[in-house]
């Protein structure tokens, strides 16, 4: 194996297994577990970082049975999987524990089945009633699936029970606080697992790492130093074939109010005093109870009309299937937010995200202040380009680091990068997002995972925005073109503070 010889993997150690359980996945017949779940799951096995007797018990209203849900999960591993094909040998032991269990959602019957069915798989597969429950299924199902877990005594057993709620967790303040109150009245709080798949990304964790286990950064890392931060997510994509749930959301609720504001407090956190999941959450959510509310005029939306991407045309967001053709649905996002901390005041934070802008590019760029004065005559101010930080979390992940250098033989300034790359410097593919989170889930470690207090601190902040919008004027969408960087009036919009966003 070649990563044996890499001598930044020398003395790497292997996490911890954790316990045998059962993982039952409700909407198994769904994109989410074909695409995600069970090829994690599977390149966990691969990776020897289950426990012996791991089951899988997929719950849908789909009239499928044990063998038919195995050969579609196996089509799915060879289709979604990073590691390729399965392999026939680890399959053949991996698909012996996986069932399918057919119900409907709010039908009691189906669960009584169920407890039956786990407490046969406990008996024969050694799963000691060590349990994970898995919301994969659309949200308006969840409060029905709690509430039967609760009836028939499935939050509680006697082993373990968690449960994984995936997003959207609520559309907003309000139905964030009932989906909350609802599965903490049939599960405690240290039970629940909201999923944010951003926080499971390596480079994403690297932010931490990068931030708290070197001495040089955090002395810069402030206000003093910092002139702004720019958080970008953007997208080439469309919305695909999920329209009729995109329409309902839109851009800040589908990525702002998670991935972006996840992205924003491990940047902006203070160090925790130990790193476990109430510490890490508890500064988390000091940052976003410290962001003053966001000012209208701060915001900026946009809607793709029809463009191009990857050199193909490509419809407007109205024409996409499911999306209403008069739709008011932003699919672009940018706003500027303030932390008012002893750290952060007074420096802008800009966030954007889109679909169908012209690269696939996460970054989080730190953009320090400029030198304070120029000694060298032959270039004047002006032209010197600031540092920049740039940790780049999805493709090219890595790290990079902007400085002013001398230009050989004359007697200029310009600047270079120093940079890091995970690939080269490691030389492994990093884990999908998804398999740490569902080993961290089974481990009963909640640090990647968000806690009521942020969900709900998140969106306090961002409904007012979400309701002044639904009562303002409708806008003259789209207002830009697929393939495009998103709307002028977003570079208008950062203009007007003497900046630019950065080109990516
Ligand atoms: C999801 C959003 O949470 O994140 C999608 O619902 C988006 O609209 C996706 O495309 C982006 O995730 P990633 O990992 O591809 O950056």
């Amino acid at each position: 194996m070649a990563f044996l010889d890499n001598p930044l993997r020398t003395g790497l150690r292997m996490g911890r297994t954790p316990e045998p359980c059962t993982m039952v996945i409700f909407g198994a017949s769904g994109d989410l577990t074909r695409r995600k779940l069970v090829p994690a799951l599977y390149n966990l096995a691969r990776e020897r970082r289950l426990p012996a007797g791991f089951s899988v018990v997929g719950f849908a209203r789909r009239d499928w049975t044990d063998e038919s849900f195995r050969e579609l999960l196996c089509e799915a591993i060879n289709t979604n999987s990073r590691s390729g094909p399965v392999d026939p040998e680890l399959w053949a032991s991996f698909a012996q524990g996986i069932y399918y269990h057919w119900g409907n959602f709010d039908d009691a019957d189906a669960y009584r089945r169920l407890v039956e069915r786990l407490a046969a798989i406990d008996r024969e597969r050694g799963t000691g009633g060590n349990r994970v429950f898995y919301l994969a299924t659309p949200p308006e199902a969840y409060p029905t699936i709690i509430a039967q877990l609760g009836t028939h005594g499935l939050a509680r057993s006697s082993g373990w029970t968690r449960i994984i709620i995936e997003k959207p967790f609520g559309h907003d303040l309000t139905s964030a606080q009932a989906l909350n109150a609802e599965v903490l009245s049939v599960f405690n709080e240290d039970q629940v697992y909201r999923i944010d798949h951003y926080l499971g990304k390596e480079t994403v964790q690297n932010i931490l790492i990068f931030r708290f286990a070197n001495a040089i950064f955090e002395p810069i890392w402030h206000r003093s130093h910092i002139d702004h931060v720019q958080i970008t997510v953007a997208e080439t994509i469309g919305v695909e074939d999920r329209g009729g749930y995109y329409d309902t959301s839109g851009a800040l609720r589908d990525m702002i109010q998670n991935h972006l504001m996840q992205l924003l407090c491990l940047v902006a956190m203070e160090p925790p005093s130990v790193y476990d999941a109430d510490a890490v959450r508890d500064e988390k959510v000091k940052v976003l109870r410290a962001i003053r509310p966001i000012a209208l005029h701060d915001t900026v939306r946009g809607q793709y009309g029809p463009g191009s991407a990857n050199g193909r045309p490509v419809r407007g967001y109205r024409e996409e299937k499911g999306v209403s053709p008069t739709s008011q649905t932003e699919t672009y996002v940018a706003l500027k937010l303030f932390i008012d901390n002893w750290r952060w005041a007074g420096v802008p934070f800009y966030l954007r995200s889109g679909k169908r802008l012209p690269r696939r590019v996460s970054e989080i760029a730190i953009q320090f202040k400029a030198a304070p004065t120029m000694i060298f005559a032959d270039t004047p101010l002006n032209d010197l380009e600031p540092n920049v930080l740039a940790m780049k979390i999805q493709p090219d992940e890595g790290i990079s680091l902007k400085f002013s250098s001398k230009v050989p033989g004359q007697p200029q300034i310009r600047p270079v990068t120093m940079d890091f790359r995970y690939g080269a410097s490691f030389g492994v593919t990093s884990p999908e997002a998804y398999e740490r989170l569902l080993l961290d889930c089974m481990l009963g470690d909640g640090t990647l995972f968000t806690r009521r207090d942020e969900v709900e601190a998140s969106w306090t902040l961002l409904t007012p925005i979400l309701r002044a919008w639904a009562e303002g004027p409708p806008l003259p969408f789209p207002n830009y073109e697929a393939g495009s960087w998103g709307p002028v009036e977003a570079d208008e919009f950062i203009a007007r503070d003497g900046r630019s966003w950065r080109r990516l």
